[in-house]
């Protein structure tokens, strides 16, 4: 569908009835008549298909699924699925999308293509002879690796392209060793793979070596395959790019406030990792590991103004897969997979980067102007009126009393809710008796 008519089709989304958005989707060709069939169902997932999954189930816990509006990722217009409890994370990234949408463009890219695989020798007697007889064998490791293990990926043009020997030497005197197994895993996300082609080459490199390897797992910093998203933005006013590229700043040289804004880009990245089936604590652990690659943990994205531009850039390891595991199991995923059209696992990573910048750009705009709590709070207050116990037809008086504290004070809380309740139902128990008076 034309890039136009999508824009239009998300035209007043948020205001529509789930119904109304949901046939909204099915016009932009991002949901079928089927899908919309399966949303609509009221009874669970069977238990079974969780016993496939996990152990010892008892059940599901249930996610809100929406839809983050407004998205053109290199000049594609996308409905990105999102799964997550946050309110207000998909109110801002549709409105920053737009804002964006609207005065600049978003571009992605990925760099390299290699997975990584560890192999750990503790402590190895004679480093320097290790090094010579790995690297006279390293080839054939890599060619029976290929055959044996990796013939899949090999025949879908990936498989393991490297063996990279690390000395890590330790504080007792012992020099520890540790191979790097590049692995190029097409569309999964790799992690079963390169555990077994590790596990597989333990042994030769023992037999060959006569050291002991120790330890054979994946690594999540994959800094040899990196997704970059940049966003340009113009006629901003400058006084906000200012702002919002100091506001960078202070998470580039302050680790507390990175882990801040790390957590604003991840607000964008997971719900799209849990709708698609993805393991977001792989993505996490990543991304935070490449946050503190300069010894310092600091923030994952960068904003500067030149005067006219305003320029976001995100780079970081995004190991997602669209094939394996929960991806090709769980019925969702697959309808948030379709949804977004992925066409291979490097897509799926860039559009998860786009949208984790984007993300924070909106959370960077409201903290350097009107500050979080306006946005975020004004949609939190119908959930505290909730918390708090309102029945519908006191909802709107709660609702109103807390927007006026909010306001007033800046400041809303449950209690304040719990008070507001208090008081009307106070306030209609004195008006009844004074009615039967
Ligand atoms: C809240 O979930 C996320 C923010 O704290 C991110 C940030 O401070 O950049 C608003």
């Amino acid at each position: 569908m034309a890039t136009q008519q999508i824009s239009e089709l998300f035209e007043g989304f948020s205001k529509l009835a789930k119904q109304e958005r949901l046939d909204r989707l099915v016009k932009m060709g991002a949901l079928t008549a089927d899908d919309v069939k399966y949303l609509n169902q009221t009874a669970g997932l069977p238990t079974d298909l969780a016993e496939k999954f996990i152990e010892n189930v008892i059940g599901y816990f249930q996610l809100p699924l929406g839809i983050a509006a407004n998205l053109c990722i290199d000049g594609k217009d996308y409905a990105v699925p999102m799964a997550v409890e946050e309110t207000s994370i998909i109110a801002a990234v549709s409105k920053t999308a737009k804002w964006i949408k609207n005065h600049g463009e978003i571009t992605t890219e990925t760099i390299g293509s290699d997975s990584i695989g560890q192999i750990q020798l503790a402590k190895v007697k004679d480093f320097v002879a290790f090094e010579k007889a790995i690297l006279m064998h390293k080839a054939d490791f890599i060619q029976a690796a290929n055959r044996d293990v990796a013939h899949g990926l090999v025949s879908r043009g990936g498989g393991i392209t490297d063996l990279i020997i690390r000395k890590i030497p330790r504080a007792d005197g012992f020099n520890m060793a540790v191979l790097h197994v590049q692995v190029n895993t097409c569309d999964a996300m790799g992690a079963n793979i390169i555990n077994q082609i590790c596990e597989y080459l333990k042994e030769p490199i023992q037999i060959l070596t006569g050291e002991k390897v120790t330890m054979c797992i994946l690594s999540n910093l994959n800094d040899t395959k990196l997704t970059r998203a940049k966003v340009i933005l113009r006629n901003v006013d400058p006084v906000l790019a200012e702002a919002i590229a100091e506001s960078s700043l202070f998470a580039q040289y302050d680790p507390y406030r990175a882990a801040t804004n790390n957590k604003g880009v991840l607000n964008g990245i997971d719900p799209i990792l849990i709708a698609t089936g993805n393991d977001w604590r792989a993505v996490e652990a990543g991304v935070h590991a490449y946050a503190a690659r300069s010894g310092q943990y600091r923030s994952i994205t960068e904003w500067t103004f030149d005067g006219k531009k305003l320029i976001g850039v995100f780079e970081a390891p995004i190991a997602v897969g669209i094939v394996g595991g929960v991806t090709k199991l769980h019925p969702t995923a697959i309808l948030c997979l379709n949804m977004l059209g992925a066409v291979n696992a490097n897509h799926l990573s860039r559009i998860v980067a786009a949208v984790g910048l984007v993300q924070n750009l909106g959370a960077l705009t409201a903290l350097s102007t009107v500050g979080i709590i306006q946005g975020h709070m004004k949609l939190h207050i119908t959930n505290l009126t909730l918390g708090a116990g309102a029945q519908a037809h006191e909802v709107p008086y709660v609702q109103r009393k807390l927007e006026e504290t909010l306001q007033l004070t800046k400041r809303v809380s449950l209690s304040h809710a719990i008070e507001v309740l208090d008081e009307l139902r106070a306030l209609n128990t004195a008006t009844a008796k004074s009615a039967v008076l």
